[in-house]
């Protein structure tokens, strides 16, 4: 615990750190990189290079200093990040690694701030929180390994099948190479691939959500082509069926968590539908008896993934509804079987029908999209803890 005397110089620094914003953050790293370049091998460059996770890292922080006197109000937060961490294989040694280059910025950045008392009492407050999070991650590992079918660290998986879902998107089939059973997940948690190639520069980590109910054989991810993305180019082009990845255990605090008589509503943006067909394959093999409604958006026929599916299970499911938008649908979508609407989607022409007394709502896609998804679900009264959504990279409040 920290004393009352560390905590006053913490919450001293808070201005301190404000102005600083995410340069103190993007600095760290900085010299992180510079200092550590093995790092590279487990951190996403691309969230370095998009701002995102020196913008995360620092609400972190900056959160932390807020509520130094009560840390327990960012249980969520720290739940979330530690299931992160465990994604990318963090050891409690590496937390000596940045715990050193987060107090060096701070030196680096204000010489003349950082006395030995603030440099002292933002070691003790990093060792209590650091101190955390190896705590729980620990957990977590011990959580998978201990699982029927469970391992700790990555496992050889084999492609058994590949399949284009929709001209920007491929699902992969995994199995374990050992043939032994794999751990159940909680529908809308992900997987973290790691993968090491000639033609990578880098090692890198990246998350999938898992697309389909667990079932204890396999798993199952769907991969979008990103212009110019190293991991599902690599993905997309480089694995054939019959290869081998390299995969670290189910993660991620986004999951269905809802009772018999909770109607759910599902919301996806493009490749964002992922952990929804978890859910929604869930939901179904359990025979959920409430309400179901999958609502979805994209471009036009070309990019709807697993568009077939959720029709055939509309038609099998008496209580799943469905509701598609097509932004621009293509002359080959007439006669318009899988969409049922023009443009993006708007929640309000179908608030009748989903605006549901204790419904759980989870969505994931693109940024602005889950802002407006947000926005509007928020404006019509819903509850902040009816409402879970997915980041695909480094969190952001909506
Ligand atoms: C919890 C979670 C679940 C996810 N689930 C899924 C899923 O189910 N399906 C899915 O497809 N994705 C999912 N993702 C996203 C996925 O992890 C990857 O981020 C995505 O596949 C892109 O990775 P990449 O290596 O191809 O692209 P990256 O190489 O990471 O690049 C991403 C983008 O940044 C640009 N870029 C890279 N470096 C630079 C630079 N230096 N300067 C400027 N621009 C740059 C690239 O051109 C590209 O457009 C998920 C992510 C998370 C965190
Ligand atoms: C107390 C110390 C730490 C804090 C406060 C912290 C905070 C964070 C936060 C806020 C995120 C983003 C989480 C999200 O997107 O949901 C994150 C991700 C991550 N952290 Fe930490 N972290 C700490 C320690 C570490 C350590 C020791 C390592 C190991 C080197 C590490 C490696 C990573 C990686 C690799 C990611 C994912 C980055 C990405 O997606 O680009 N972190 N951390």
């Amino acid at each position: 615990m920290l004393d009352a005397r560390t905590i006053d110089i913490i919450k001293s620094t808070i201005p301190l750190l404000e102005s600083a914003n995410t340069a103190l953050t993007e600095h760290f790293y900085r010299r992180m990189f510079r200092d550590n370049p093995e790092l590279k091998d487990v951190f996403n460059l691309s969230h370095q290079a998009s701002g995102r996770q020196p913008a995360a890292l620092f609400s972190a922080v900056l959160a932390y200093a807020k509520n130094i006197d009560n840390p327990a109000v960012l249980g969520a937060a720290v739940e979330r990040i530690a299931h992160k961490h465990t994604g990318f294989a963090i050891q409690p040694a590496q937390y000596d690694i940045v715990g050193h280059h987060l107090l060096e910025t701070i030196r680096e950045l204000a010489p003349d701030a950082a006395t030995p008392e603030v440099i002292d009492a933002w070691a003790q407050a990093y060792g209590v929180l650091a101190g955390i999070f190896i705590g729980r991650e620990e957990q977590l590992y011990r959580a998978n390994e201990s699982k029927t079918g469970g391992w700790r660290g990555t496992r050889a998986f084999v492609v058994k099948e590949k399949q284009a879902e929709s001209e920007q998107i491929t699902s992969f089939l995994l199995a374990p190479a050992d043939g032994g059973p794999v751990a159940d997940y909680r529908p809308g948690q992900y997987l973290s691939l790691h993968l090491d190639a000639p033609e990578l520069v880098h090692k890198e980590y990246r998350q999938y959500s898992l697309c389909q109910a667990p079932n204890g054989r396999d798993y199952r991810i769907a991969v979008k082509r990103e212009p110019g993305g190293t991991a599902s180019n690599f993905l997309h082009d480089r694995i054939q069926v019959g290869d081998t990845l390299r995969v670290l255990p189910p993660a991620g605090d986004f999951f269905m968590d809802v009772a018999a008589d909770t109607p759910v509503v599902l919301i996806s943006g493009g490749v964002g539908q992922t952990p929804m067909r978890a859910m929604l394959d869930q939901l179904l093999r359990q025979g959920h008896p409430a309400p179901i409604h999958w609502l979805h958006a994209c471009e036009n026929g070309t990019q709807h993934a697993f568009g077939k599916d959720t029709r055939a299970r509309r038609q099998a499911h008496a209580n799943l509804d469905t509701h598609v938008w097509y932004r621009a649908p293509a002359a080959t979508d007439l006669p318009a079987e899988d969409f049922d609407a023009l443009g993006l989607m708007d929640l309000q022409a179908v608030k009748d029908s989903i605006h549901l007394d204790d419904a759980h709502y989870y969505f994931c896609g693109p940024l602005p999209f889950m802002a407006m998804v947000k926005e509007t679900l928020a404006g019509w009264g819903i509850a902040d803890e009816r409402l879970h959504y997915e980041m695909f990279g480094p969190h952001q409040q909506l």
